[in-house]
């Protein structure tokens, strides 16, 4: 007997929770995030369902409808955190397809075709810096060559953290020649449908976004003996390209962050030698994507120029512009009466899209507006109403 979804919810709530702080931390291939993937093989088996993981620990399970051979539906999202982060981004979704399946199973419906559930591996990016690492390897739009040269901030490189999670990824990735839709549920992460009114929307579109490394180099002195006009101090210039990101991407109505730094050698006493800061920038479309952070290198370049210091900037992981399949949003625009909204915030969903496959979000509404922190949240009449939206899509997709 499937467990409902508030069960399911308190069996998942303490997983990988900090007591201090009351965030997940959930990094891929660390033991919170097996738990998760060992916990989810057992719900999907008291459904009947057996889950397939691949090589790297996407995780993929199908309820095979009239006719299995026919192009499936694939639903879920993942399981992984970003440090200190929130419940619901990324579970709700994974829950809400159980659920979802439950519900369908309950109204007695026969779906014409397979319906998938599906999760992917690392979608965060918080350990090896590569946001939806296990669908750009299933999609292939990032190549294993590639990505088994990452390393984490402990210096682990992606194959002995795979290794050591006891996957093995000779054993290959998920096979989404299956997959004809992809409809993926996520909790909001800002404050459209708070704005609106309405427990539960449909995403249009996710504005193309990156993380770029810049690495800021000076020279490592004395912090009392050096005279303020002989340092070269790159924490100087990185400050100052803190401000002119934030301002940049205020004048432009786009978003740039810097939320993680590493500095040599990070002493009270000393003048820093290396700043290393990841820039996260947004935009909504990718020529004001590569307008805002050509202009946030531009300035950041010539403040290095007149601190003495030097500037490398290293792109990774971009991902441009994504516009959801428009035939399947008509189609979705008659199951339900959902408002339509952008998203910034990058999924799984918009490396499928990019890979071909029709593909379509549904949103419930976040009331704190707050995301990648503990403070995300949403309500239990909230989800159900998700869970319910998503039976209906289902429904819709798998009726014939
Ligand atoms: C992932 O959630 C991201 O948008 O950074
Ligand atoms: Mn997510
Ligand atoms: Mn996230
Ligand atoms: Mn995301």
């Amino acid at each position: 007997m499937p467990d409902d979804f508030e069960q399911m919810w308190r069996d998942l709530a303490p997983v990988g929770r900090s007591a201090s702080s009351g965030g997940y931390n959930r990094s891929p291939w660390d033991s919170a995030e097996v738990e998760l993937r060992d916990w989810f093989v057992e719900a999907c088996a008291v459904r009947g369902l057996t889950v397939e993981t691949d090589g790297v620990g996407n995780q993929v399970a199908w309820w095979e409808g009239a006719d299995p051979q026919a192009p499936g539906v694939l639903t879920g999202s993942h399981l992984d955190s970003v440090l200190e982060g929130g419940a619901y981004d990324g579970p709700l979704g994974v829950l809400s397809a159980l659920a979802a399946l439950d519900v369908l199973r309950a109204r007695g419906v026969e779906p014409a075709r397979p319906i998938g559930i599906g999760v992917f591996v690392e979608e965060e990016g918080s350990r090896f810096g590569r946001a939806c690492l296990g669908s750009r390897l299933a999609t292939g739009a990032t190549t294993w060559d590639a990505a088994r040269e990452l390393r984490d901030r402990d210096g682990v490189f992606l194959p002995d953290a795979i290794d050591s999670a006891g996957l093995d990824p000779a054993r290959g990735l998920m096979d989404l020649g299956r997959v004809g839709t992809f409809v993926e549920l996520h909790v909001e992460q800002g404050r459209d449908l708070v704005d609106r009114g309405v427990a539960v929307g449909l995403a249009s579109e996710i504005w193309p976004h990156g993380r770029w490394r810049f690495d800021f180099a000076g020279q490592a002195n004395h912090a009392g003996t050096t005279r303020m006009e002989d340092r070269r101090d790159p924490m100087l210039t990185y400050a100052m390209t803190v401000l002119a990101a934030n301002k940049q991407a205020r004048l432009a109505t786009q978003r740039a962050t810097f939320g993680r730094i590493a500095v040599e050698p990070n002493g009270t006493n000393a003048v820093p030698s290396l700043v290393t800061a990841w820039l996260d920038a947004r935009a909504s479309s990718d020529d004001a994507l590569a307008t805002l952070v050509g202009e946030i290198e531009r300035q950041a370049a010539d403040r290095a120029g007149r601190d003495g210091t030097t500037l490398a900037v290293t792109a990774e992981s971009v991902s441009g512009s994504v516009a959801f399949d428009a035939d399947l949003a008509a189609r979705l625009a008659g199951v339900g009466d959902w408002p339509v909204i952008a998203t910034q915030a990058g999924h799984d969903a918009g490396i499928l899209s990019g890979a071909g496959i029709p593909t379509a979000m549904v949103f419930v509404r976040n009331p704190t507006g707050v995301s990648h922190s503990p403070e995300e949240h949403a309500e239990t009449a909230d989800c159900l109403a998700g869970v319910e939206a998503l039976a209906d899509v289902l429904a819709e997709l798998t009726a014939d």
